[in-house]
């Protein structure tokens, strides 16, 4: 390959006493004091339009860490103006010039701003140092990096030529301007669903999540720096409908690379289906809309209930269990559930929760109110639940500084309870214990119980249990974790993406991703 081989970024561990630590928290510090002002950013000019919404710490909510302005549908049409008017200049930049870009991106990434981004999504986003710099810091840059190589390689596909005919395939990007929806969860995701169809050659219009601005400001900042030019991505906090009414019924609209709740994901699709003959092309729509992902034990997992128990409290807990991929929803063979509760129980007795500023905590708050008041309605049904529902661990919550869930795990009967089958997007995790004998209908019950399809995990020892799982569970999960949690996929090494409910399964961190933001068209020569 010609452009540097990409490796995975490694992470920084933060000691006490390294001087990585000592960096971030005087960064911490120093954001946490400012107030930032965050405009819009249309064709490189920031836009303040004086409609704000303040943007909070999820962990101390009395603290504003900046003003956000939002766009109304005006700026919204004069975007999608200003990157229309950079696109023939942009698309026509060589591969080389456009990658060169990103991969300077990578390098401040790595160094100047690694800091600036991590301390950002940990103070707007309540993420842990750790949960932070394997987001903002090493998952983005691997991104970064990764994507060029991709890029480079499905440019590399050729067609085959004759002596007298030359074909090529020309990779344009698509006609017209991609919009980009971020959720709040990752930095990394905003940094990807803008920059990944960018690099194609595309322009962007990119609606960061409301309540993560303040780390997606810091992107748009890196990746001036770093050299993209003005109107190629342009920034649009805002309402969603309100900006999303108009890039969608837009006859330039080229694709959607949206990453968010399935209800969104669908309103955004019915809508493009009734402007479908406005469009001049039929519009990209590339989604990963959540999940409900298990662990599934069978119970010869009983060899190693330590990697079990460690694999539910990381995949159910780590980021508030804030993770489309998060566990759950696990499945425990009778035989093994006297040995694993008890262990449960001490390992999530121990999990401290609190502002994340302060590094021995393991997890921060949940991202807003109302998602605090829907996992406080989960767990006030389980406590309410009588005989189906057992609270085995956690059930408090206490939202007078911040928005603060402790980490919960309920037992229930019924594996078709609605904790085993809505997402809920914190920090509850539903148990069901299944007898031994019923291994292969419980799988099958994984396997119909939830309408998504993201991620899942098993654990067994058993050879023949494995591959009985992995056959019944084909189509339950797009990222399938054999003895391991089934969070932390790595840019280059999971390909990321679901089916079902999950999403369109365009697989972040592959070439399957950039696939979808070029329209080839082939060319015959004859001499
Ligand atoms: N890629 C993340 C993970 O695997 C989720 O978006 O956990």
């Amino acid at each position: 390959p010609r452009v540097p081989p990409p490796q995975n970024e490694p992470i920084l561990s933060y000691a006490p006493g390294s001087a990585e630590r000592a960096t971030l928290q005087s960064t911490l510090q120093r954001l946490a004091s400012e107030r930032l002002d965050i405009p819009l950013l249309i064709g490189g000019k920031a836009v303040r339009t004086g409609k704000t919404d303040e943007v909070r710490m999820p962990h101390k909510h009395a603290h504003v860490l900046a003003t956000l302005h939002e766009a109304d549908a005006s700026h919204v049409e004069q975007a999608i103006q200003n990157a229309l008017a950079v696109k023939d200049e942009w698309s026509r930049m060589p591969f080389q010039e456009r990658a060169a870009i990103f991969l300077r991106a990578a390098e401040l990434l790595a160094s100047r701003y690694r800091p600036i981004l991590n301390a950002a999504t940990m103070l707007g986003q309540s993420k842990t140092a750790h949960q932070a710099e394997i987001d903002a810091a090493c998952e983005a840059i691997d991104f970064l990096r990764f994507n060029v190589s991709f890029a480079e390689q499905l440019l590399a596909q050729q067609p085959v030529s004759g002596p007298q005919t030359w074909n090529l395939t020309d990779y344009r990007p698509l006609d017209g301007f991609v919009f980009a929806v971020a959720p709040f969860n990752f930095t990394a995701i905003a940094l990807n669903l803008s920059t990944a169809p960018a690099l194609m050659g595309n322009v962007v219009l990119f609606k960061p999540s409301s309540t993560s601005a303040f780390s997606s400001w810091f992107l748009m900042e890196l990746l001036r720096e770093a050299g993209l030019p003005d109107g190629v991505i342009n920034f649009l906090p805002g309402d969603g409908p309100t900006i999303g009414n108009v890039a969608l019924a837009h006859p330039q609209l080229g694709g959607v690379h949206f990453t968010g709740s399935t209800p969104t994901f669908q309103s955004m699709w019915r809508t493009i289906g009734e402007n479908i003959q406005r469009y001049k092309q039929y519009p990209r729509l590339v989604g990963e809309t959540g999940g409900k992902d298990f662990v599934f034990a069978h119970a010869s997992a009983v060899d190693d209930l330590d990697a079990l128990a460690t694999a539910i409290v990381r995949g159910g807990y780590e980021y508030q269990g804030q993770k489309c991929s998060a566990a759950s929803r696990v499945y425990i063979p009778e035989s093994i559930w006297p040995k694993l509760k008890p262990r449960l129980q001490e390992f999530i007795a121990e999990l401290r929760v609190g502002d994340v500023s302060d590094f021995r905590n393991f997890m921060g708050a949940v991202i807003d109110e109302k998602s605090f008041k829907k996992v406080s309605s989960y767990i006030e049904l389980a406590k309410q639940g009588g005989a189906e529902a057992t609270i085995v661990a956690g059930g408090e919550t206490d939202r007078s500084e911040g928005w603060f869930v402790k980490p919960t795990l309920v037992q229930l009967t019924n594996p078709r309870h609605r904790i085993m089958q809505e997402e809920i997007f914190a920090p509850l995790v539903g148990v069901h214990v299944y007898p031994d004998a019923r291994f292969e209908e419980t799988l099958r019950e994984c396997d119909q119980a939830a309408t998504y399809a993201l991620t899942g995990a098993v654990f067994a020892r058993d050879r023949k249990a494995l591959s009985t799982a992995s056959r019944e569970l084909r189509h339950a999960a797009g990222n399938f974790y054999i003895n391991d949690k089934p969070t932390g996929a790595v840019v280059g090494q999971q390909p990321f993406g679901g089916s079902r409910a999950s999403g369109t399964n365009d697989k972040a961190g592959s070439m399957l991703n950039l696939v979808r933001w070029t329209s080839p068209r082939t060319i015959k020569e004859t001499f």
